[in-house]
């Protein structure tokens, strides 16, 4: 039985949320759809429950249509008997506010809150999420549901946690309905405050876009030639500003009735691109993340990683929850990899080394209709006799023998500068090449410095940058000025920073920063680009310290900086690719090519000699390690990727095993290990 959960008066920031969980473990459990099935299953659930060791699910999550299955006619009775049931079983839950998908009344009284592409095509109910997140109609009708589900529950003894809405934009993030436009045009007005601003950021003067009336604008519909980009770029603004609102909007409603910390489950990691979530940290009591492996991807396990070690930085380093991940294969890609013995174990708890003070999936038996039938579970359609559960036992128990490390946070000396503005604006129409993708460089840096036994933060670029020793700054397009000066006094202080081509291109406006490339960082950086030379598809170059790169090359000048390497064959022999520049008691690093992977690691290796940056052990390649730390106590985390047994220096008690490591820890293939390492 868990201890009583105390959140005082008033949930604050992320980790004081985190710090007061006084139960006796990390958080375990999952989200749990009790009306997908009859009650009889209700009590074998809470009792499997308790033999896997979970203690938090998430409930109510797609309940509106049965919560309410007529306009403001409410029937909670089968959630009082679910959520009673669960407090009798020790389980605490994370109730949901159940507005993420609407029920087909709402939308056949309101076909206006319907959300519309950009061709005018409406999508209809019958998936999940069909509303115009503008939508007055939706916003009225899911903050009465607030209302009445936290009213209802604010102080049943088993809810711990709101959880708002779902992944809120994850299938209509973008609506060009003609509320939207409405919505669009009250959101430039707030922007821009009067239209002469308006036609000077977007650049009007150019194919005869000038405004002369707000009512003239709508979103970037379906046009006939490239849509203007500043346009774009504030519409996907505007999109997640929308969505954001929804989430504001549900939590003042929730402030006013409960006491519990509230979340949202975030997508960081995945390649959704829609939601700025640094923007939406604030919003939030402490930050949840779902993730899933992409199964065609042999190294899913980086991803992992980068989406832990980002999920941390949105958080400002503090502890955050894995709201969902998978015990085994989704439904949702082309071909739905089962995760083999073992994996589970290793997902989760590489999850914990990055900062997760709880791992949570989606979901916890496995539904036998509708279109997720086919998604893993923790308890899968076979049962409780299965790989799959025994492996969440062995879960729950080792999240039980690693609760002392609740609340610690992650040791990293180097930051990767990540921007969702600068990935919208780089992945605009009408640039120089369609191969630069703002994931390329973020994540070939970030696997260099896996490969190398380093922890990253990926923070935004905004963020305070004084601990760090090295920061790297891939495809950093669009930049503010603030922030590229303070990544020169970050240099100047000492540091070790290297940007990447195609950065500092434009500012906020998506206006040509003039002078030369890399605009924003040419002082810095002692360099002045004259002119891009992309490469065509598959076409490499060579550069004359051994390397070899391909998709870009630019004709650059290094007035005021050292060449590392220039290319020696390509439509550019002879000019510099990598350069370097000492300034003030740091140094300044650019990469003008897309370099290898071999040559990416070596560029790393020096980077972190020179910042002085040491892996948290030596480790051999495919071993993951990380250390959470917490004042004078610390944690090494070792997860071993790979097929063969592996020694490391470790001092100190492993915890899951309870062996002692008196200078070396044996780590089999494909196991893990946490070692509270003795003080030194
Ligand atoms: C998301 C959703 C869940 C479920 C899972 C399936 O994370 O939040 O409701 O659809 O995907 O992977």
């Amino acid at each position: 039985m868990l201890e009583p959960v105390d959140f005082g008066a008033a949930a604050g920031a992320p980790s004081a949320v985190m710090r007061r969980w006084q139960g006796n473990g990390i958080y375990f459990g999952g989200d749990y759809n009790p009306e997908q099935w009859p009650e009889e299953t209700w009590s074998e659930d809470v009792e499997l429950m308790r033999r896997a060791g979970v203690n938090l699910v998430s409930v109510g999550i797609f309940s509106w249509a049965l919560l309410e299955p007529a306009p403001g006619r409410f029937e909670f009775g089968w959630l009082d008997r679910v959520l009673d049931l669960l407090h009798d079983g020790g389980i605490q839950v994370d109730l949901a506010t159940a507005t993420a998908s609407p029920p087909p009344w709402l939308a056949r009284a309101h076909p206006e809150m319907l959300p519309r592409r950009a061709d005018g095509a409406i999508l209809w109910p019958g998936g999940r999420q069909a509303y115009c997140p503008s939508s007055p109609v939706f916003r009225e009708r899911s903050l009465e549901l607030v209302r009445a589900v936290a009213g209802r529950y604010a102080e049943h003894p088993a809810v711990v946690m709101w959880h708002v809405s779902n992944e809120l934009g994850c299938h209509n993030a973008h609506c060009y309905c003609d509320v939207s436009a409405e919505a669009f045009r009250g959101w430039l007005r707030e922007r821009y405050g009067d239209l002469d601003r308006l036609n000077d950021a977007w650049g009007t003067a150019f194919w005869s876009q000038h405004y002369g009336d707000w009512a003239e604008i709508n979103p970037p519909r379906t046009v006939t030639a490239f849509a203007n980009p500043t346009q774009q770029l504030d519409f996907l603004r505007f999109s997640s500003d929308e969505l954001r609102a929804q989430l504001r909007a549900e939590r003042e409603v929730l402030k006013t009735l409960v006491r519990q910390p509230i979340t949202t489950n975030f997508m960081i990691g995945m390649g959704v691109k829609h939601m700025d979530y640094q923007s939406w940290a604030d919003d939030v009591d402490l930050v949840s993340n779902d993730h899933y492996l992409t199964a065609a991807d042999p190294q899913a396990h980086l991803g992992l990683s980068f989406a832990a070690d980002h999920t941390r930085g949105v958080a400002g380093g503090d502890p955050w929850l894995l709201m969902e991940h998978s015990t085994s294969a989704v439904q949702w890609q082309p071909r739905n990899v089962a995760k083999l013995p073992g994996q589970l174990r290793r997902n989760s708890l590489a999850h914990v080394a990055r900062g997760a003070d709880g791992v949570l999936f989606f979901q916890w038996r496995a539904s036998r209709a509708g279109a997720e039938k086919f998604h893993s579970a923790l308890v899968p359609h076979a049962g409780p006799d299965t790989k799959v559960f025994r492996e969440v036992c062995q879960l729950g128990a080792d999240l039980k023998a690693l609760a002392e490390i609740r609340g610690s946070r992650v040791d990293a000396d180097v930051a990767i500068l990540f921007d969702w503005e600068a990935w919208w604006a780089v992945e605009l129409d009408s640039h120089p090449s369609v191969d630069i993708t703002y994931a390329d460089r973020v994540n070939a840096l970030y696997g260099a410095l896996w490969r190398a036994g380093v922890t990253a933060d990926i923070v935004h670029p905004s963020a305070d940058l004084s601990g760090y020793r090295l920061v790297l700054a891939p495809t950093l397009f669009l930049v503010r000025d603030a922030d590229a000066d303070a990544l020169r006094r970050f240099v100047e202080a000492g540091g070790t920073a290297a940007v990447t081509y195609f950065s500092g291109i434009v500012d906020p406006d998506d206006h040509i920063r003039l002078g030369g490339y890399p605009g924003a960082f040419r002082d810095l950086l002692g360099v002045r680009t004259e002119e891009f030379f992309p490469l065509r598809e598959g076409e490499r170059v060579r550069l004359d310290d051994g390397s070899t790169a391909d998709v870009w090359t630019e004709w650059l000048h290094a007035d005021d900086a050292e060449v590392l390497a220039s290319y020696t064959d390509g439509p550019l022999p002879g000019v510099p690719a990598l350069t370097r520049r000492p300034v003030g008691a740091g140094a300044a690093w650019y990469v003008g090519t897309r370099l290898d992977e071999p040559a990416t690691d070596r560029l790393v290796a020096r980077l972190l000699d020179e910042a002085g940056v040491r892996p948290a052990a030596p480790a051999p390649t495919g071993v993951e390690v990380v250390r959470r730390r917490d004042g004078e106590r610390s944690w090494l985390f070792a997860i071993n990727h790979t097929d063969a047994e592996v020694r490391l220096p470790a001092h100190g008690d492993e915890l899951l095993t309870g062996a002692r490591c008196a200078g070396e820890l044996t780590l089999p293939a494909g196991e893990v290990a946490v070692v509270r390492e003795d003080r030194t």
